[in-house]
């Protein structure tokens, strides 16, 4: 039998969902799971969008679709995201896609030359490094390092590691899985850092919306930056829709029209009738998505204050996303592990309580020296938090 290709050797996955299937074989046992581990939601998407997808699939918008989106999705689109970050886009800056996800693969695949390399958070989304390398790129990683605020850029790693084959940086401004927020600073040295080596950027906005205090900026609205930076938009998070696959790319013309390429190729076009229901979301009121946001921000700060009351964990709020990473280093020393993987799956048996470790969102970078784990809080209620925390406390104290 021929083998498999080198390239496919070289495709990554999300290891997130393999403790997705520990818990479910826990759980399975007969034993209570906290899930905090994936980013899904157990939020149902708003009735008002169920409606408008519901009639649309009854009028009919069961057959194909154009491939970049259609036309009054593309523009309600354009108009949307460019108002919200001070930006102007017609239709024409518009991809529609199956979600958020598609847009990494698609921007690679048109802007990465093989043998280039890309810059890219770690810890991250893990499907950055897996297309990156797929494509035959070198993945360059950069980390942050912990701060009064939070978490900052490790603006040395990625100036020690830049050269002239370096052509793309992807950036997660509200970042999965350590909740990091630029300051206007920072974002202002990464558009001129990406202006000065002349880089095509990849906005990761898909915790854009997601926002409890303050509010969100684009890398995109700096002076420079639209020309050169994609932004990856999705319905998943804002409107609790993570399986609809609904999502787009926004950027320059040019690139656009060779990301719908893909899409052609692909997949031939996004759902219909869930393109019409996007409509509905960005035209529809905004009470539903501000009670979203109110929901996640009533498990936030129980899961905070759950944290900060076990000895031994440290842990910032961020008011964007809806993760935690908090840094338990002084438990995993206490209690004697060498393990991360141990240490997480001895907290899954002896408390039911399911969470991911930073080993999910890369490899470790050198001179890591702290544990840290991610707790998502998107797919469990209040009361369930507490409980499992309460659980969790019992066993690491
Ligand atoms: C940082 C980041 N980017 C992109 C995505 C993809 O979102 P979607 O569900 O719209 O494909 C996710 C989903 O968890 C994410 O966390």
């Amino acid at each position: 039998m021929r083998k498999f290709s080198t390239r496919y050797s070289r495709l990554g996955t999300e290891t997130a969902f393999a403790v997705g299937a520990d818990a479910a074989a826990w759980a399975a046992k007969g034993n209570p799971v906290y899930p905090f581990h994936l980013g899904d939601m157990n939020i149902i998407t708003p009735d008002y969008i169920l409606d408008a997808a519901n009639k649309a699939a009854r009028d009919g918008k069961t057959g194909y679709a154009p491939g970049p989106g259609i036309l009054p999705l593309r523009e309600a689109l354009a108009e949307n995201i460019g108002k919200d970050r001070g930006l102007q886009f017609t239709a024409e800056n518009i991809s529609v896609q199956p979600g958020g996800k598609p847009v990494i693969g698609k921007f690679l695949g048109a802007l990465l030359e093989e043998g280039a390399e890309a810059l890219y958070p770690n810890p991250g989304y893990p499907i950055y490094e897996s297309q990156i390398e797929y494509l035959g790129g070198k993945a360059l990683p950069y980390g942050y390092v912990p701060s009064e605020t939070g978490f900052t850029i490790n603006r040395a790693e990625i100036e020690a590691q830049i050269t002239d084959r370096t052509s793309i940086l992807i950036y997660n401004n509200y970042q999965n899985p350590i909740g990091a927020e630029s300051t206007v600073e920072e974002m202002q040295w990464l558009a001129d850092l990406a202006i000065k080596h002349d880089l095509w950027v990849l906005s990761d906005e898909a915790y854009f919306e997601v926002r409890y205090g303050g509010t969100s900026k684009s890398i995109a609205s700096l002076p420079g930056m639209a020309e050169r930076t994609v932004i990856l938009y999705t319905f998943s998070k804002k409107f609790a829709m993570t399986g609809w696959r609904l999502g787009c790319a926004a950027g320059p013309k040019a690139v656009i029209e060779a990301i719908s390429k893909f899409n052609t190729n692909q997949e031939s076009c996004s759902n219909h009738f869930v393109q019409v229901a996007g409509i509905a979301c960005l035209q529809g009121p905004e009470k539903p998505q501000k009670e979203i946001l109110n929901e996640l921000k009533i498990r936030r700060d129980a899961l905070v204050d759950a944290l900060l009351d076990i000895d031994g964990v440290q842990v910032t709020k961020p008011e964007t996303t809806f993760y935690l990473f908090p840094d338990v280093t002084e438990i995993y020393q206490r209690m004697g592990y060498t393990s991360p993987a141990k240490f997480r799956l001895d907290a899954l048996y002896e408390t039911g309580v399911s969470f991911c470790s930073r080993e999910h969102f890369g490899r470790r970078l050198p001179g890591e020296d702290r544990v840290f784990i991610r707790f998502a809080y998107s797919g469990i209620n209040v009361d369930r938090i507490q409980e499992g925390l309460f659980a969790l406390k019992k066993f690491w104290e």
